[in-house]
């Protein structure tokens, strides 16, 4: 029995992060070529937390795989009343396909993987958000023709889900990976020497600074995120310590001019970034959204093509 998951950016090696992306862009230009799914079979979707992008995305590449796809909130659910993970997970593989799954820490999604007999996917945990990482190298590499090489810069929060993401996943791609952040939210260290392992062998690189305007310099893309995360409360004092680190017209016109602008969404504008960058025209956020459903159609049929089940199974 071989599983694969896709719990963090680097379950996917350099050369297989490629091949999904390169599936990605085949399924966006013929959306139905793949029906991996027919049947149809059932991949769960389930949300510990609130979604719109994630949710609406993974039910439609579902579907159009020819599959169902079973929305399951998780506070409605046994789970939510305090069911083990590890029951729940029995119930789920042996009639799903895969499972989808957007929670708290990410030792509840590792747990989950490690018990499943299908593949597991982050849909976001408070440490990794891996398909959204997918989604926005797939716009990254339409706007820019390339991945290897370019300078993506992300500004805020760098000791959330999507810095860590784009630290792991963007240095797969083998790209200049910067985050200026506050002191105080710096990356999970262990994250960043992941990250620069990474590095070292794709020709990218990993910088973290608490200098906005250095690293916006030269970027080929500027990123950032919400300051406030789902299941953090501090606002106001993360607020005042991120001010600086608002993504304006200021630190994008410090950025290479072909740079691309780039939120995995919600946005708050007047918060991270200002309405005049988000909406402008180097901002590339729609595409983005759009490309979560073709990277995350990718990856389910990669990864259920890499997985076999145990024999007699008929998921
Ligand atoms: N970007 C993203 O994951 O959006 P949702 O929270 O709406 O799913
Ligand atoms: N960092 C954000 C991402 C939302 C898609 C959060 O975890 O709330």
């Amino acid at each position: 029995m071989t599983i694969r998951h896709f719990r963090r950016d680097d379950d996917l090696t350099p050369a297989e992060q490629l091949e999904v992306l390169d599936l990605a862009d085949r399924l966006k230009a013929d959306r139905f070529a793949s029906q991996a799914l027919a049947g149809p079979r059932t991949v769960a979707v389930m949300f510990d937390k609130h979604s719109t992008r994630t949710r609406v995305s993974f039910c439609v590449a579902v579907a159009e795989l020819g599959g169902f796809p079973l929305v399951i909130e998780a506070a409605s659910s046994q789970l939510g009343r305090g069911e083990p993970i590890a029951d729940t997970v029995r119930v789920f593989d042996r009639q799903c396909a895969a499972i989808v799954w957007r929670t708290f820490g990410q030792e509840r999604l590792d747990e989950m993987a490690s018990i499943s007999r299908v593949p597991v996917v982050n849909a976001l945990t408070d440490e990794f958000h891996p398909c959204q990482i997918l989604a926005d190298l797939q716009t990254v590499r339409e706007r820019h023709g390339r991945l290897a090489g370019l300078t993506l810069t992300y500004l805020g929060d760098g000791a959330n889900n999507m810095a860590h993401s784009y630290l792991v996943g963007g240095a797969t791609a083998g790209l200049h990976v910067r985050i200026a952040c506050p002191g105080g939210f710096s990356p999970d260290p262990e994250i960043v020497v992941r990250a620069e392992a990474i590095a070292a062998t794709t020709g990218g690189s990993v910088t973290v600074t608490d200098d906005a305007k250095e690293a916006c310099r030269g970027s080929h893309v500027l990123a950032t995120d919400t300051w406030v995360s789902m299941g953090q409360s501090d606002a106001e004092a993360r607020e005042a310590a991120f001010a600086p680190f608002q993504l304006d017209s200021a630190l994008l016109g410090l950025a290479d001019p072909t740079a691309i602008v780039l939120h995995c969404l919600p946005a708050y504008r007047g918060k991270e970034v200002t309405a005049e960058v988000l909406d402008g025209p180097q901002s590339a956020i729609w595409d983005e959204a759009e490309n979560r459903m073709h990277a995350q159609k990718a990856l389910l049929v990669w990864l259920l093509a890499k997985s076999t089940p145990p024999t007699g199974r008929s998921t």
